[in-house]
């Protein structure tokens, strides 16, 4: 990493801190290695990100629907999918240092870090283990789910026969995933808990490429335009058939330029063609029936194929936080700006009374704005370290209460990223203001 890029993380990761986006979680304990707390402000972004996934990916389609299962899991399911025997990695340890690597990241017989010599490799498991009810033995082991993906092709059956969909269809699911990762770190890319955002659709086997193809173009399209992130630090890489995770015959990974990477580049999300693995595997574990019949003709019997989309949250979040962060030079002072998607923005609009004498007369303003959209009020320090303080947060819109506010019964709306001023009457605020998220400050104006 450069000393450019260690700059820009470490700022942003204090900033996260300071304005109550990301805590270490257990910090007063001295912090537990790669948790991490999401505070008032980055909530409210987390949940945005995953609304703005949920009506793209399943309100707005009649093709897709929704489920949100267990996350402990049956241990037969890890049995089925393969992770049982293939999640885990060689791993080597220092006898020097103590860390600890994985055996294909180490060239050469010695540590990366001091030199010293390391162990033979050995298997280090990947999945969560945890005991169900009172009994500590074996039977009692069950799974915390490493991937959402699997409850879906389980209930798979379940969600054919409840909403009578045909193929071709999908489900989608968002929730916790637990990895015992060997290196969990760079803040909240890799972390040990983290959310996923997958959807699985069910095709006939001689349209799965068509399917790929189309999925792969609507997820790309989502980062761009309904998150807003910038297309010239997003890529598409296609696996090499040699990293083919054991269930998929083709997958495409979504890039973005994550600054803590050796080649630039990191993974936001896969889309993969999972063939019928899934449901073959199901099908043979559990001795049930998955195929898909046509519910009205009851023909059409088949094992369909499954194109995957399965993105990270964390990583989705942490995307929009970098591409969104800015620093300008105004009048010999740097201003920091997160320049925000206001679909994505935690807070749509500060309301700011010019002095404190005016917080009385401002404050119905905050009653009139709050049931239409998240609002605050701040009235502590100069009106300009107001308004710096809602650029980092990354509110879009200042509304600004003046004496003249008195007389003519109006405010002064600033925009977060050029700064530029419009004076608008109270009475007519909520629309403006409605205009003005909805279709941006120049459309919202006309
Ligand atoms: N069902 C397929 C699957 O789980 P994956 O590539 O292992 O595929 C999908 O994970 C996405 O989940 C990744 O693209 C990444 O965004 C996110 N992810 C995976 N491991 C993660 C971790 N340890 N911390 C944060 N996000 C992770």
């Amino acid at each position: 990493m450069s000393d450019v890029d260690r700059d820009l993380m470490k700022k942003l990761v204090s900033l996260c801190k300071r304005l109550g986006f990301v805590f270490q979680s257990g910090e007063i304990y001295g912090g537990l290695q790669s948790a991490w707390d999401y505070g008032p402000l980055g909530v409210e972004l987390k949940k945005n990100i995953e609304s703005s996934w949920w009506d793209f990916m399943v309100r707005t389609r009649s093709n897709v629907v929704g489920m949100d299962s267990a996350i402990i899991t049956h241990p037969d399911v890890w049995k089925a999918s393969g992770h049982l025997s293939h999640f885990h990695d060689p791993m080597v340890d220092c006898l020097k240092c103590r860390n600890r690597f994985r055996a294909d990241h180490v060239e050469g017989n010695t540590c990366p870090d001091c030199g010293g010599k390391l162990t033979e490799p050995r298997d280090f498991g990947l999945m969560f283990r945890t005991q169900m009810g009172a009994l500590e033995d074996a039977s009692a082991t069950v799974y915390m789910r490493p991937e959402t993906c699997q409850s879906i092709f389980v209930n798979f059956r379940n969600i054919c026969t409840a909403t009578r969909q045909r193929l071709p269809f999908g489900i989608a699911q968002i929730g916790k995933a637990f990895r015992n990762e060997i290196t969990a770190r760079n803040f909240i890319f890799r972390s040990r808990e983290f959310e996923q955002m997958e959807m699985e659709f069910f095709c006939a086997p001689e349209e799965a490429r068509r399917w790929f193809e189309y999925w792969l173009d609507q997820r790309l399209a989502w980062y761009t335009q309904k998150l807003g992130i910038c297309p010239e630090n997003l890529r598409l890489r296609p696996h090499e058939v040699s990293e083919l995770a054991h269930y998929a015959s083709g997958c495409t990974d979504i890039e973005y330029r994550f600054p803590f990477t050796s080649d630039g580049w990191g993974e936001l999300e896969g889309v993969a063609d999972r063939t019928d693995f899934d449901l073959a595997s199901h099908m043979r574990e559990s001795g049930q029936d998955l195929a898909f019949i046509d519910q009205e003709s009851g023909e059409g019997r088949m094992v369909p194929y499954v194109i995957e989309t399965s993105g990270g949250l964390g990583r989705t979040f942490l995307a929009v936080l970098l591409d969104a962060y800015r620093e300008e030079e105004i009048e010999g002072r740097t201003r920091v700006v997160l320049s925000l998607h206001s679909d994505l923005a935690p807070i749509k609009a500060a309301i700011l009374p010019l002095s404190k004498k005016l917080s009385e007369h401002a404050a119905p303003i905050e009653e009139m704005l709050r049931p239409h959209f998240p609002v605050t009020f701040d009235v502590t320090g100069s009106i300009g370290k107001r308004y710096r303080r809602m650029d980092e947060a990354g509110t879009p819109y200042c509304i600004t209460f003046d004496f003249d506010s008195l007389e003519d019964r109006s405010v002064t709306i600033r925009e977060r990223d050029s700064l530029e001023q419009i004076r608008v009457p109270i009475d007519s605020l909520v629309e403006r203001m409605t205009a003005l998220l909805r279709d941006g400050w120049r459309e919202g104006q006309t």
